[in-house]
């Protein structure tokens, strides 16, 4: 009999190793999230994830569960604080869903209609972000990046190629494609590839393809993002959390600079 863990007082059975969120999807408990992806190992970046472990919070795709644990996620205050950072998101980029060709199949925005996003409250930034229709079979929106690092772990760790990293500090942080001219059409990038298919908003899209399913009919206009956490996650899929050990409890994600029990290659 596996050990569990209570969220928001529901008993969750966990596999030794396995993350929070990775426990609590399989047992088909939505935590919101961007970021994580049930085959990559986490990056715990965007933060959406975050519940309260016995009082104390912390990101729930970066920490092991334990037998015992008290996790809270579905509360006031942990909602009202990703709706914080979604708007953020909105405002950072630029997200005009009405014209989106993922809208309806956008991971951002069916988050925040989850959340219950009215306006995006903080002012828009409105940054300047060229698109890169370089590429004969895909069309790159910088606009939209929300920097999840998906394609770039994909595209590393899957169709190791390398083609994405993300350049910059802070707010300057920003999406690269590996290339002298930084131009998709010159690197090896291929509709293949894992990278061109795990894009959770509409940054990367495949020419020739737009709107071919109509606004209304897609993936979230027919169920909420909450009720696809049973198909998100097939736990026999899910990656084990790889990555260095933080020594708490905490998986530290592959190539992360912060943890003391792994070098820089994540070992
Ligand atoms: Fe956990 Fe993004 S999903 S930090």
């Amino acid at each position: 009999m596996s050990d569990t863990f209570t969220l928001d007082g529901r008993e969750i059975p966990f596999e030794p190793g396995q993350t929070i969120i990775q426990a609590a999807q399989a047992a088909g408990a939505y935590i919101p999230h961007l970021c994580y992806h049930p085959e990559f190992a986490p990056h715990g970046s965007c933060k959406l994830c975050t519940v309260k472990v016995d009082g104390r919070q912390i990101a729930s795709c970066t920490m092991r569960a334990a037998a015992g644990m008290t996790v809270e996620s579905d509360t006031e205050e942990l909602n009202a604080e990703r709706r914080s950072l979604t708007q953020m998101l909105f405002v950072e980029g630029n997200h005009f869903c009405p014209s989106c060709e993922k809208s309806g199949d956008c991971q951002l925005q069916a988050t925040a209609y989850h959340l219950g996003m009215m306006t995006p409250h903080y002012d828009h930034f409105f940054p300047n972000r060229p698109v890169d229709a370089s590429h004969p079979d895909f069309l790159l929106d910088f606009n939209r990046c929300i920097l999840c690092s998906l394609c770039v772990r994909a595209s590393r760790d899957v169709d190791g190629k390398n083609v994405f990293a993300l350049g910059g500090r802070g707010i300057k942080t920003h999406l690269l494609v590996d290339a002298e001219s930084h131009q998709l059409a010159d690197t090896d990038f291929a509709s293949g590839d894992k990278a061109a298919e795990v894009c959770p908003v509409g940054v990367i899209l495949p020419k020739r393809k737009g709107f071919a399913v109509p606004y209304g009919q897609r993936t979230f206009d027919t169920k909420p993002i909450a009720d696809y956490v049973d198909v998100h996650l097939d736990s026999a899929r899910q990656t084990p959390p790889a990555g260095g050990d933080a020594g708490d409890g905490r998986v530290c994600p592959p190539y992360s600079r912060n943890c003391a029990t792994q070098d820089r290659e994540g070992n």
